[in-house]
């Protein structure tokens, strides 16, 4: 028997897919270069998967071209596992990239309905794709290994795996929140999604919340699946199959930012952007270009905090970072001309000599760039109106290595529960809200400011990457291992024993009203100081 400490204790290798590679090749008049992918999926489990060998399978963002192979193996040379692409065609990346898993999941799953575009031709591109992936799958996977799949784009591999003959354990993370049946019923391809969905062993869910509507789903629109109570997550149980349904929070590497953003060159860097910016405070916007991220929104609370607040004219600046995301759909271009025109219409309205309220920069920051603007900035503003996470809030506080900077967050953000006892929680759609958050952040206290954010930093620590891999990999273990020792407990690589103190405390330090197994440890009081409260569920 195993208990997993590190990914290294699992016996085989792990076979991650997703429709992303963590590398990006990028075509140009030369040929072709590597870049770093955005995105929470790719910078996560990049930074996690450290210590264990294995294959990641995934697209690596082009249509074929005859430069990507020598180049995966080169980024491949610097990383514990190879990179194994699955090539889309144009056909591929707009009827099941752009169109079915962008055009129709990411928004419904965002509670975004009416931004869907049902084209029938989307869901014959989906399942072949997702064929294509089992296929590539199926040609690497060995008997011990485990394959994991990630998010949205690849939710019917598991019956496409199957069905290729793959045997191995298999598990699921959703990166997106789940919705609500009221929204999700709209799918016209609900039923062979969720009957796929359960061929997996385990599913993973950001926050119970997701879960929970995941299990309403079921038990309303599968009447043939039965949900049965477990500890610690239910299970489900589907034409003779079982499967784990469990949440597992996603985390950065929390000593890896830190560390780099204690470097001379980050301090340096950091100091001269507070240089060149004029005024007292500094509020970042960091994101993805996606309208899931509530930029505009965010820019019109700005702009009321400027009118409510004269006083803070002059003194307060914005710079809000972007990264272009899925140029090629429209709503993403309306999204880019409504930020830019809000950009220049606040500038119009307050820029004096020596102050421009706004700076926006469209462009995807290297890694030593982006952590000189989390450590320069005096405000981290992470308000999406919907987020199945949001690994900015967390990589905000990881740079925040003097424990100055200020942290308001959406409630609606799977972040959000999890940091909201040192952070300030809004609601990005209320402006006045925003607005009055943004005020109270100028004007806190150092010693509060220094409270929360040592607190958040204590969470995002505890809560990092690493713990988030080993969690979900003992789930599928263990699930596996389960169904192994009824045949052959002693000789199954798979028959483990769930460690219930690593089993998946996840949000345990602080989102009581997410978790009903957990208890908070710490609160802020109104002295604004630390205090320990009590325990998380399973700790001794
Ligand atoms: P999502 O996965 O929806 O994009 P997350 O906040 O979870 O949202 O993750 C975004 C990731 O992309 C983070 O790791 C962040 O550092 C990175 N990122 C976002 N914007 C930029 C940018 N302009 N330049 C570089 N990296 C960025
Ligand atoms: O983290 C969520 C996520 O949806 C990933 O699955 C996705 O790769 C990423 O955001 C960025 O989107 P894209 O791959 O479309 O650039």
């Amino acid at each position: 028997m195993t208990d997993i400490r590190t990914i290294a204790d699992i016996k085989g290798r792990v076979i991650n897919v997703s429709n992303r590679l963590p590398v990006l090749i990028r075509k140009h008049a030369g040929g072709a270069r590597v870049e770093r992918s955005s995105g929470g999926l790719a910078t996560a489990l990049d930074a996690g998967w450290r210590d264990r060998a294995g294959v990641w399978i995934g697209w690596a963002g082009t249509s074929p071209t005859q430069h990507i192979e020598p180049l995966l193996l080169k980024a491949s040379q610097t990383r514990p596992y190879t990179l194994r692409s699955v090539s889309l065609t144009e056909d591929d990346i707009a009827k099941f990239y752009s169109g079915f898993a962008n055009e129709i999941i990411w928004p419904l799953f965002h509670d975004m309905p009416s931004r869907c575009n049902f084209d029938p031709e989307y869901w014959e591109s989906y399942q072949r794709v997702n064929r294509k992936f089992a296929k590539a799958v199926a040609e690497t996977a060995t008997a011990d290994d485990f394959v994991w799949v990630h998010d949205y784009h690849l939710m019917l591999t598991a019956d496409a795996m199957r069905q290729a003959g793959v045997r191995v354990p298999m598990g699921f993370f959703l990166h997106i929140p789940f919705p609500g049946q009221d929204v999700f019923e709209k799918l016209p391809w609900k039923k062979p999604i969720l009957k796929s969905l359960l061929e997996f062993d385990v599913i993973g869910f950001q926050s119970d919340h997701d879960r929970s509507n995941f299990v309403s789903c079921l038990q309303g629109l599968l009447p043939e699946a039965f949900v049965e109570p477990g500890t610690p997550y239910p299970q489900v149980r589907f034409q003779g199959r079982h499967t784990v349904i469990g949440t597992f929070p996603i985390g950065i590497d929390f000593e890896e930012f830190a560390r780099q953003a204690a470097q001379p060159e980050i301090e340096a860097h950091s100091a001269e952007i507070r240089r060149r910016l004029s005024g007292d405070t500094m509020v970042l916007g960091v994101d993805r270009l996606d309208y899931t991220k509530g930029i505009p929104e965010r820019l019109k609370s700005f702009r009321l905090l400027l009118r409510r607040f004269p006083e803070q004219r002059g003194h307060i600046t914005l710079v809000q970072v972007v990264v272009p995301s899925r140029e090629e759909i429209p709503n993403y271009k309306h999204l880019r001309r409504e930020v830019e025109l809000l950009v220049s219409q606040i500038n119009g309205e307050f820029t004096e000599p020596g102050w421009v309220p706004v700076h926006y920069m469209h462009r995807n920051l290297g890694r030593e760039e982006l952590l000189a603007y989390y450590r320069a900035a005096d405000v981290g503003l992470v308000t999406p109106l919907k987020d199945g996470m949001n690994l900015v809030a967390k990589e905000f506080c990881a740079a925040q290595i003097d424990e100055r900077g200020v942290l308001i967050v959406s409630e609606f953000a799977g972040a959000g529960p999890e940091l909201r006892s040192g952070a300030i929680l809004v609601n990005p759609n209320d402006f006045a809200e925003v607005a009055q958050a943004l005020h109270a952040a100028a004007l806190m206290p150092i010693d509060e400011k220094r409270n929360r954010m040592r607190l958040l930093r204590e969470i995002v620590k505890e809560h990092n990457v690493q713990r988030w891999i080993r969690s979900f990999l003992q789930a599928v273990l263990d699930a596996a291992g389960s169904k192994a020792s009824d045949r052959d407990d002693a000789g199954s690589p798979y028959a483990l024993k769930l460690r219930r103190d690593e089993a998946m405390p996840g949000v345990a330090l602080v989102a009581t009203a997410l978790s009903s197994h957990v208890q908070p440890r710490y609160q802020i009081g109104r002295d604004a100081k630390l205090r320990a409260i009590g325990r998380a569920a399973g700790e001794d």
